[in-house]
């Protein structure tokens, strides 16, 4: 921890500082109880189904990712807690204009969650941790332990080192620079004018040092102003050794499963000379340990569960309890070719499928995205198309190339079907979060907790309009016209891109 209260009640002004200024809180699709689920599928655990699953986000600042999971959850029963009146004022505003009934916003330090609460299945503690007082850090773990059932899943983020060593020099640096300044609007204008001084003095010469530091300041200078106060400028951050936080899990009952990001757990995720070396590491807590070292790990987000002892390792033949989707698309100039063929992701990683199963399977995937297909139906519209039985090493070969897709974070896996059209239909719905988004800006949460920014201004027109009422040509309507332009191309156009993205929703009708 660095820098010292500010005066005898340090805890004060930290509330103080997120009335202040609002922690700009988003939704993160690693906090779904559907990725834990997940996870806990693939290390040898049942998961609490989701469906209908308690949920408890602890620090939920002004509480949309909570609405996000309440959107796509609409079983669950969602409680969010946290102490800044304001940020849960916001929270329970947005609640209010999106008319969510599964969510409930309680203003209140999480010291007292203790037996107030019914236990929970999922409990998501984002960004918290290193946040508080570190007299208060293993009272925070105890009290996740204590709000969770036997099973119940955990997501736990938090700085970590050595990564955190870097910023910490550019945290002290302007902690020092804004120690007398009044203020978190006035601090944080300071903190970005010693910024670039720093990177201008420190990038003067060509030097190690200078390069790492000029690096750092550039990040930092990225963040958004609620970053800059709330991860820099508080008075408290602390950054932990990976194995400190299972010991001091382990003593509250709950065990490590995995990394939120499957993929950054896999050695070969990293270069040849990092992956090989991870291969002599006895145990998984080893391994991850010395990962960090070696990649310089400045965060982490994991999951632990408690009670049960997950696998040591993941298990792939979990994928028959699980649900496939693939975005990944056949390229063109590759099609009727009778080797290999390439697939590319959204974000441009390709990887070569040998011919066969697998083939046909992610091109079924693709027709399907964004919804997600039971191994039992993939095989089963391959056979279709095969017009023959898979073998049973057939589909242990699909199930690897799945499965290697998966942990290279190509495709993704679900626990249970996702409230989520392909295709529009005739009378298609958005998430009321949604709607309300791209009223006032451009970054929509998708029903997969992805934020996109819908910079496509038909589709925001469109979105706006998907309460489930509408068909086609009320929509053509209701769409201000472009002269020369054909309304209804617009609008299966936008139809067609929203759905891609994952904004077509399969709700009750409000
Ligand atoms: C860095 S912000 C993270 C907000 C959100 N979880 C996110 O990641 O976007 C930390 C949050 O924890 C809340 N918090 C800090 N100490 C708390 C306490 N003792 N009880 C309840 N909430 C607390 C703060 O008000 C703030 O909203």
């Amino acid at each position: 921890m660095s820098g010292t209260p500010d005066d005898g009640r340090p805890e004060e002004s930290l509330k103080e500082s997120y009335s202040q200024l609002p922690y700009e809180t988003r939704a993160r699709r690693k906090t779904h109880p559907d990725t834990l689920a997940t996870l806990a599928t693939i290390f040898g655990l049942s998961a609490p189904p989701i469906a209908r699953a308690r949920i408890l986000e602890i620090g939920c600042g002004p509480g949309e990712n909570l609405l996000a999971i309440a959107s796509a959850l609409p079983g669950a029963s969602c409680v969010g807690i946290d102490f800044s009146a304001p940020q849960i004022a916001q929270a329970n505003a947005l609640a209010e204009s999106i008319a969510a009934k599964n969510v409930r916003f309680i203003c209140c330090d999480f010291n007292t969650l203790e037996g107030s609460l019914e236990p929970f299945d999922y409990v998501i503690v984002h960004g918290v941790l290193s946040w508080i007082p570190p007299d208060r850090q293993n009272e925070l773990i105890a009290t996740c332990s204590q709000c969770l059932g036997p099973g119940g899943l955990l997501f736990l983020s938090y700085n970590t080192l050595p990564g955190w060593h870097q910023r910490q020099v550019v945290r002290d640096f302007l902690l020092r620079e804004t120690t007398d300044i009044a203020g978190v609007g006035a601090k944080v204008r300071q903190a970005r004018e010693s910024l670039s001084s720093l990177a201008a003095r420190v990038g003067s010469m060509d030097w190690t040092y200078g390069r790492i530091i000029q690096d750092e300041c550039d990040n930092v200078a990225k963040l958004g102003d609620s970053y800059l106060a709330h991860d820099l400028l508080e008075t408290f951050n602390s950054a932990f050794y990976f194995t400190d936080i299972l010991r001091r899990t382990e003593e509250h009952d709950l065990h490590y499963v995995a990394e939120a990001a499957f993929e950054v757990m896999v050695p070969d995720t990293y270069p040849q000379a990092i992956a090989d070396s991870l291969k002599t590491a006895t145990n998984l807590e080893q391994r991850e340990q010395d990962l960090d070292f070696l990649i310089n790990r400045s965060f982490r987000e994991s999951v632990f569960v408690k009670t049960l002892r997950p696998a040591a390792q993941p298990d792939q033949r979990a994928l028959t309890k699980l649900l496939v989707a693939s975005s990944l698309q056949r390229l063109p100039d590759r099609a009727n070719n009778p080797g290999p063929a390439v697939f590319r992701s959204p974000g441009g990683t390709e990887i070569s499928v040998e011919p066969g199963a697998a083939q046909i399977a992610l091109d079924g995937l693709a027709t399907h995205y964004p919804e997600p297909r039971s191994l039992e139906e993939i095989v089963g519209s391959i056979q279709q198309a095969k017009q023959a039985a898979l073998k049973p090493n057939e589909i242990v070969a699909l199930i690897n190339t799945l499965f290697a897709a998966f942990s290279r974070g190509l495709i993704s896996l679900h626990s249970a079907r996702p409230p989520i059209h392909a295709h529009a239909g005739s009378r298609p719905m958005a998430s009321a979060l949604a709607r309300n988004q791209c009223v006032g800006g451009t970054r929509v949460t998708t029903m997969l907790l992805d934020n996109i920014d819908l910079d496509d201004s038909d589709c925001r027109a469109i979105l706006r309009l998907l309460d489930g009422r509408r068909d086609l040509p009320a929509m053509v309507r209701a769409l201000p016209p472009v002269p020369a332009v054909d309304s209804m191309a617009r609008v299966t156009t936008a139809l067609a891109k929203l759905a891609r993205a994952g904004l077509i929703a399969d709700l009750p009708r409000e």
